[in-house]
């Protein structure tokens, strides 16, 4: 016999003292549910996303009721935009009758209670595929690009829409996206910043189900460097500082790290964004029998909480929620 009087594993001996020194909880409120929408009917499967779907009209309201039995309270919209409607300014992102607008009413109407969070930024609507408006000589305007995402956050706000969430990193637009919701009296929308919003290989299964790619260069004069936490804390002091009511880390498994850092400088709870690349890798791993699904979506979640993020975004949340229930 061991001379031990530190046992450790007798904390581990049956589910209920497991059950005293559990850490972490993790429920289906932390979890945010994502949706692409389209103008049409139907649904139309994402290639690199399997088991997620474009969803027309008929179908997002669908997909919310169902959502919604399964537990889910939160959604954040993300349009697919016609070719034909993609402007060099993105005009069409403030449309107050554009796809995101119209759903939005459609969803309030329906299912009052849902939480509706929307993306602002212009990737979407944008022909060159960038979150912010291209110059000439190919720069992305910082204060022109502002000005645009005060309009549509303003849309979105007039549409409905609950909580704003900004993913397009520029400086600046917290406070100025702030300011105009609070002139037009939009004093109860809330700001969810992408603070600290990496560029990453992670997203690339995203702009497949949007189209949204580049059309040329890439992020990197406004996301951020993945070798860097320096700077997010920089990021940080300025969104709180211009008013933001939640701060994003983005990716968030590859970015544990960024998230804990973000949890011990800030009052203000931390969103994490599990993103399409995380998604695909472990539905493809399920997929091929080399992971078990529930499992690996349940841990990854879990550390995510662990890490200190309260609110959760994941393509997963109503499996999640499901599995979470059982
Ligand atoms: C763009 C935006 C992106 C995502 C959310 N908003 C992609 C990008 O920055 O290129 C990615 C989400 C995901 O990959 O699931 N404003």
């Amino acid at each position: 016999m061991l001379d031990l009087p530190q046992r450790p594993r007798r904390n581990r001996k049956n589910e209920l003292v497991r059950g005293w020194i559990r850490e972490t909880t993790l429920t289906a409120g932390n979890l945010v549910y994502p949706l692409f929408i389209f103008n049409g009917g139907g649904r139309q499967p994402i290639r690199s996303m399997p088991g997620r779907d474009r969803l027309g009209q008929d179908a997002l309201l669908d997909e919310i009721a169902n959502a919604r039995a399964d537990g889910i309270r939160a959604v954040v919209l993300f349009p697919a935009v016609e070719e034909s409607l993609k402007t060099r300014d993105g005009s069409e992102a403030w449309n107050p009758d554009g796809l995101v607008q119209r759903s939005i009413r459609a969803i309030k109407e329906r299912f009052p209670e849902i939480f509706v969070i929307t993306d602002v930024a212009l990737d979407p609507y944008n022909s060159d595929g960038h979150d912010g408006i291209v110059s000439a000589d190919g720069r992305i305007l910082n204060d022109e690009t502002v000005e645009a995402l005060k309009l549509q956050a303003l849309s979105q706000a007039q549409a409905g829409a609950d909580m704003v969430a900004p993913s397009d990193m520029m400086d600046g637009r917290i406070g100025a996206i702030r300011q105009v919701l609070d002139q037009s009296g939009f004093t109860e929308v809330s700001i969810l910043s992408y603070c600290a919003k990496y560029a990453s290989g992670y997203y690339g299964p995203f702009r497949d189900a949007l189209d949204s790619a580049p059309r040329f260069g890439d992020k990197k004069t406004y996301q951020m460097d993945p070798a860097n936490v320096r700077e997010a804390l920089r990021e940080l002091r300025l969104d709180e500082e211009e008013g933001a009511d939640a701060v994003m880390v983005k990716p968030a498994g590859p970015y544990l790290d960024v998230i804990r850092l973000m949890r011990e400088h800030t009052a203000l709870p931390v969103a994490a964004y599990q993103v399409s690349g995380e998604y695909a890798m472990i539905k493809a791993a399920s997929m091929n029998g080399w992971l078990e699904e529930k499992r690996i979506v349940l841990e990854s979640l879990l550390g995510i909480r662990r890490a200190g993020a309260s609110i959760i975004f994941t393509y997963y949340a109503r499996e999640a929620a499901r599995w979470l229930a059982d």
